[in-house]
């Protein structure tokens, strides 16, 4: 199975394009004002398709300044002269100056948004000129992938809202072959990512570890990958000691997931790991949360969703590049069975771990999950984990944090966030914070104290991954948006599956 949107590229004169809706990107030319006091420029709108049918079907509006081009804003006009369109959407892409592919992914992305709230589900946008055909292309068809996507499953009047058809209007002189490469790809990016989406959404009711194992199955089923699911036996068989203890206190059972991607052809190169936290729900355990928004803990498992996500997309893709993924999936429960704050664990690496927070919970699956991705051959790691409360106080729901111990795998994960746009910080992981891990009974406890928590989970993690280069996300403020965007429905953002998989791109040969 590819992808599954309906695609069409159209290079016919705008004028003549048949289409519900025609949408049309447009920056703001005036030069931005030098400061928050100063002399405030009136924008300038500038469409970025010339065509002079257009023009003259957009001009009354631009004229009335009511239409700024700011960044998403969009304005609809019915039966614009002069056009076979039945409707001509404006969306804005922001100032000229600071337009980016990423800038014209979230446009149209409002484009198909936009579109949907009015039930329009066939829609052409225009391809904007003077930037790379390819590139442009992939954004924007990953945005609008990303667009058509509503977290109300569960609604019994739920609407299917979701887009038939989906045309590029290319403008004159275009590389058409470049164009449908690009587009092809920001589908198969972005689909993938609505996949990611849609496990996170799942309640924990409705998505165990078990059932999320058989998502993974079903996924590597359709996209001709390798995929195995083991359960208790295999962790005590790997004497997987940590990952066992978030689990014992459930009654359901957990899932190990490895899934393999080999490229035809691979022989020597770097293997990756991709390693996921997939607490399908987090209570606390006997460090209990309080009942206060406790619900939210169904997203716990986004990190392992983001994986899954992910070797969709690389299945898609096919870099020449082997990837495995270590999915830890378990719920956290309270129960007679479960682990008490003070009990001792043996990690799969043999290292003796002083749990005193039950919550503390995602480290003490992924310490097993890095381990045996670096047993299974990874050569270089990159986890995604929900994991800190504290990455929100710090970075808020804008950025998530990323941390690393090696400079050429930060590298590698700069250069992927320079092509997938998403918002990553670098935190710190200085040996002083292992420091705040020290435990009178054992080599590391599980949690640092009040400060720092971010970091002191990193520099937990950090002990199992050892000297294998390491990227290491923790999306807990980011995986979940509380608020829709122009762009993105409110609930499962779907962060981090685009960065991972051009952090495996930028790997591959
Ligand atoms: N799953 C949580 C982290 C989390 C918090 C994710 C909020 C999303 C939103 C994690 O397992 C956890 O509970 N962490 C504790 C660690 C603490 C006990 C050291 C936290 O951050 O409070
Ligand atoms: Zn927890
Ligand atoms: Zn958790």
């Amino acid at each position: 199975m590819g992808v599954t949107m309906k695609t069409t590229l159209v290079s016919t004169p705008l004028a003549q394009i048949e289409t519900e809706l025609l949408a049309v990107f447009a920056t703001d030319t005036a030069p931005a004002a030098d400061t928050a006091n100063g002399p405030q420029t009136s924008p300038q709108v500038q469409l970025l398709t010339r065509d002079a049918a257009l023009a003259a079907a957009a001009k009354t509006i631009l004229a009335s300044g009511d239409f700024k081009a700011e960044a998403n804003e969009t304005l609809l006009v019915h039966a614009p002269q002069g056009m076979a369109a039945r409707r001509l959407l404006l969306v804005g892409a922001g100032k000229q100056a600071r337009l980016t592919v990423h800038a014209l992914r979230k446009a149209a992305g409002s484009a198909v948004r936009a579109a949907r709230a009015k039930g329009i589900r066939e829609v052409t946008l225009a391809l904007p000129e003077d930037l790379d055909a390819l590139a442009t292309a992939r954004a924007m068809g990953h945005g609008a992938a990303v667009a058509d996507f509503d977290p109300d499953f569960y609604r019994s009047d739920r609407k299917d809202k979701s887009l038939q058809s989906l045309t590029l209007a290319l403008p004159k002189g275009s590389d058409e072959k470049a164009v449908e490469a690009g587009l092809h790809e920001g589908i198969a990016l972005g689909e993938s990512q609505n996949l990611t989406r849609t496990l996170v959404n799942e309640p924990g009711n409705r998505l165990t570890p078990t059932l999320l194992g058989e998502q993974a199955k079903k996924m590597c089923a359709e996209q001709g990958l390798r995929c195995q699911v083991y359960s208790s036996e295999k962790l005590h068989e790997l004497k997987m000691g940590s990952f066992w203890s978030v689990t014992q206190g459930s009654d359901e059972p957990p899932a190990l997931i490895v899934m393999e991607y080999t490229p035809e052809g691979a022989a020597e190169g770097p293997v990756l790991g991709l390693v996921g936290k997939g607490i399908t729900f987090d209570s606390g355990g006997l460090s209990l949360k309080p009942a206060d928004s406790m619900e939210k803990m169904k997203y716990d498992m986004a990190g392992a969703a983001a994986m899954i996500g992910a070797m969709r997309a690389i299945a898609l893709l096919k870099p020449r590049v082997k990837v495995i993924s270590v999915i830890c999936s378990a719920e956290n429960m309270p129960s007679g069975k479960a682990q008490k704050p003070g009990d001792v664990q043996i990690s799969m690496t043999g290292k003796s771990i002083e749990v005193l927070n039950t919550d503390a919970e995602g480290r003490l699956v992924l310490a097993d999950g890095l381990a045996y991705a670096k047993q299974l051959g990874a050569t270089h790691l990159i986890d995604a984990a929900t994991l800190t409360g504290a990455v929100m106080v710090a970075l808020g729901g804008v950025n998530a944090g990323a941390f690393s111990n090696d400079e050429n795998a930060w590298l590698h994960f700069e250069t992927a966030l320079g092509q997938s746009g998403e918002k990553f910080w670098r935190l710190p992981l200085d040996e002083e914070y292992r420091e705040m891990l020290r435990s009178p009974i054992a080599d590391i406890k599980n949690v640092g104290g009040r400060y720092g928590g971010a970091s002191t989970a990193a520099m937990f993690l950090k002990e199992f991954v050892g000297d294998t280069p390491w990227v290491h996300l923790d999306i807990a403020g980011t995986a979940w948006i509380d608020d829709a965007k122009p762009w993105m429905s409110s609930g499962p953002s779907g962060i981090a599956m685009p960065s991972i998989v051009e952090w495996v791109r930028s790997f591959a040969r």
